[in-house]
């Protein structure tokens, strides 16, 4: 049987690389039927609601979903962008992808950044005697990714009862003698059970794929609740793992070692805050915003995104010039999701010849600007690179 699966290419460059991703597909023989679903911008412009029932529903109905890109802006930037008639009816904007994570409870968020050799991104840096070194990057970071900081239990004035209880608190003292007003509030909120979901999910992906380690990465020395409860069923989880070390890093330190001794990281577990932010470590040094796929899983639904933006000022140039590979890896971590892993394997090793050979490179891989005129400085544009990709599967 075929299956469905929903395409949100969501804004800007994101309705450019979703197709290049199902081209990709289309040659690598893997066959479905592609729905497509309203996300983002201009839905909340004109519905005042980024992202519509419908497309929650059809989510919903099919489960899987592959998704492009979203612009986001501030609230009042954003309440101003509505449609005349929804002014003042109390329409607030919100990020659509975080709502898909809370809604369908898409707890897991996997980021594998893995450098391909010959990417002129590639992190490199300076070994003994001055040499210049390229260490091999292989890290998966799971964040959990829908709740702590993104929770969303926060206030600006908190309510009395709120407040009260801040005020319970022996260590809300040195906030006692500000005016309830200037009080803002954001809670980091983390259950046990989700805590518990991430960590096994990372320890299983790291014993099914050989990984040595799984690297917690929180601040349980200062965050004590939070990530110490973190640390702890780490602890506790590691012990049915015999075999796979578990590292503690802090966030801050974390983001410093990385380019030291990045090779030396396998799995890495992360709250969401601080996962959002080591993912973004770690993509730099395998190329960034043009190779940084990921997956949101939830116990139903799972839908797979790139982690770049959707770069509105690109979706303009006649000529696209984004680099799609992102895009397509998250197609691979769909393909992987579904059991289809023989068909992402060979993507991906197609993608591996495509920037080993080094014939054909986006923008980002020349270190150009990414302004039209690229074109003629030697870069490839959209099309070409996936064209080049889809060569390279034969
Ligand atoms: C990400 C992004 C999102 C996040 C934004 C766009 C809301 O940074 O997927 O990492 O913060 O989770
Ligand atoms: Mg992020």
């Amino acid at each position: 049987m075929k299956k469905t699966i929903i395409t949100m290419p969501g804004d800007g460059i994101g309705k450019t690389v979703l197709p290049e991703a199902i081209r990709v597909l289309d040659a690598a023989g893997f066959s479905a039927d592609y729905v497509h679903a309203d996300i983002g911008w201009e839905f909340w412009c004109a519905e005042g609601n980024p992202l519509p029932q419908r497309t929650l529903d059809l989510l919903q109905e099919h489960k899987i979903s592959l998704f492009g890109a979203i612009t986001s802006k501030p609230k009042t930037e954003a309440a101003k962008e509505l449609a005349p008639e929804l002014h003042d009816k109390g329409y607030v904007y919100y990020s659509p992808i975080v709502g898909l994570r809370q809604h369908f409870n898409l707890d897991i968020c996997l980021r594998p950044c893995k450098s391909f050799i010959g990417n002129p991104l590639n992190f490199i840096r300076r070994g003994p005697g001055g040499k210049i070194e390229e260490p091999e990057v292989d890290v998966v970071i799971f964040r959990q990714n829908t709740e702590g900081l993104y929770g969303g239990v926060e206030w600006t004035n908190p309510p009395d009862n709120v407040y009260a209880a801040l005020n319970s608190h022996p260590k809300f003292k040195g906030f006692a003698n500000t005016p309830k007003e200037e009080l803002a509030v954001s809670t980091r909120i983390f259950t046990k059970r989700a805590t518990e979901r991430i960590v096994r999910a990372a320890f299983e992906h790291a014993k099914r794929f050989g990984y040595k380690s799984v690297t917690v990465c929180e601040k349980p020395n200062v965050i004590r609740e939070t990530s110490g409860m973190m640390l702890h069923i780490c602890k506790e989880v590691a012990k049915e793992y015999r075999g796979i070390e578990l590292r503690n890093t802090n966030i801050d330190a974390q983001m410093m070692w990385l380019t030291k001794n990045p090779e030396t990281y396998g799995v890495l577990v992360s709250g969401n805050m601080f996962g959002d932010i080591v993912s973004d470590g770690f993509a730099g040094l395998i190329g960034g915003l043009g190779f940084a796929c990921s997956a949101n899983i939830g116990e139903e639904v799972a839908i797979f995104e790139p982690t770049h933006g959707s770069a509105p000022k690109y979706a303009e140039y006649e000529t696209s010039i984004v680099n799609p590979i992102a895009m397509v890896l998250s197609a691979c971590m769909m393909l992987d999701h579904i059991g289809e892993t023989e068909k992402a394997s060979r993507i991906r090793q197609a993608i591996a010849r495509v920037v080993e050979e080094g014939n054909v490179q986006a923008y980002d891989m020349l270190k150009l600007r990414g302004t039209p005129e690229v074109s003629n400085q030697g870069a490839a544009s959209t099309k070409q690179m996936t064209d080049a990709i889809i060569r390279a599967l034969k």
